[in-house]
This record gives C-alpha cells, structure tokens and sequence, in this order.
C-alpha cells in the first residue's frame, strides 16, 4: 500500500477507538446521573465504533501491511447536559466524516481504487452517524423548554431499547 495512506488509515484506527472511548465515558456519565437508558445507547454506540476501528484494522491486514496502534487520549468525563453531551456527540461525529472524507482523497490521490471501495462503507455509516447525534439532540432541545423532565424520562426509556447489532464483516 502507499505509505501515506496506510499511515492515514492508521491515523484513524486511533480516531475511531478514540470514539469508542468517548461514548464509553459518556455512558458511564449518564449511568452517574441516573440516565440509564442514555447510557445505554452509548455503550453500544462504544461497541459500534471499537467495531468501525476493527474494519480498518482487518483491511490493513487484508492488505498485508502493519497495523501500528497509537496512543489515545483520555476523553472528557463530564458535561453540563445530555443535550451538552449530544451537541459534543454531532460535532465529534462532523470531524470524524471529515477525516474519512480526507481518507477518500488520498485514495483518489494515490490511485488506491480498493482502498477508495473500503471507504465507501464508512461514507455512509458517518451520513447514519450523523442523523442519529443530530435527531437525539434534537429531541434534546425540545427538552430544553417548558415540558422538561418528563419527556427528558421518555427519551431516556427509549433509547434504552437499543440492542447491538454489528454492522461490521471481517473481509471476506
Ligand atoms: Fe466511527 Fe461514529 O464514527
């Protein structure tokens, strides 16, 4: 593979466990604030993404190059709200899209065509990463308003009901 997109693909191993670490920290929040169905959500939001890191990190090896793990900050461990929480969510999910819209340049860049098809997949999950922070945090600041806490409870039943389901093959 071409060295500098092999070294893009191991950039984002870190961001995508770095993800999985936030939501893993996020959930422990909201287990602290009593939101269990939030947390809920966001440790298999944690799950999803250590998933996303595993892709890559079977192509890299699909490939036969070298996966080089890298070091991964400490995530924050607090926020003032949920909705604080899912505005910090969206936005961290608008830069990971514009790193793996980075990645497709490169592959357009140094002619990788296989590489270019991997990523497609991760094109569109980030178009569902988005949609999902975005219509929680909308629901979020509805919140906000007058009917406050009541409906705060029915988001949080709510997205207790998430289950995982791994959207993630191994290559064939
Ligand atoms: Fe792996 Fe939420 O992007």
């Amino acid at each position: 593979m071409n060295e500098k997109m092999l070294d893009a693909i191991n950039e984002q191993i870190k961001w995508e466990l770095y993800s999985s670490y936030l939501y893993l920290s996020m959930s422990t929040w909201y287990n602290s604030i009593g939101l269990q169905g939030f947390a809920n959500w966001e440790r298999i939001q944690a799950k999803e993404e250590r998933d996303h890191a595993m892709k890559l990190y079977d192509y890299v090896l699909f490939r036969g190059e070298n996966v080089e793990l890298q070091s991964i900050d400490a995530p924050p461990s607090s926020w003032e709200s949920p909705e604080k929480a899912f505005e910090f969510q969206y936005a961290h999910e608008q830069e990971v899209t514009a790193m793996i819209n980075n990645l497709v340049e490169i592959a357009l860049e140094v002619r990788d065509h296989a590489t270019y098809n991997m990523l497609q997949w991760f094109v569109n999950e980030q178009v569902e990463e988005e949609d999902n922070a975005r219509t929680i945090l909308e629901k979020l600041k509805v919140v906000s308003g007058e009917t406050g806490k009541g409906v705060l409870f029915m988001i949080d039943r709510d997205l207790s009901t998430r289950v995982y389901a791994p959207s993630v093959t191994p290559p064939a």
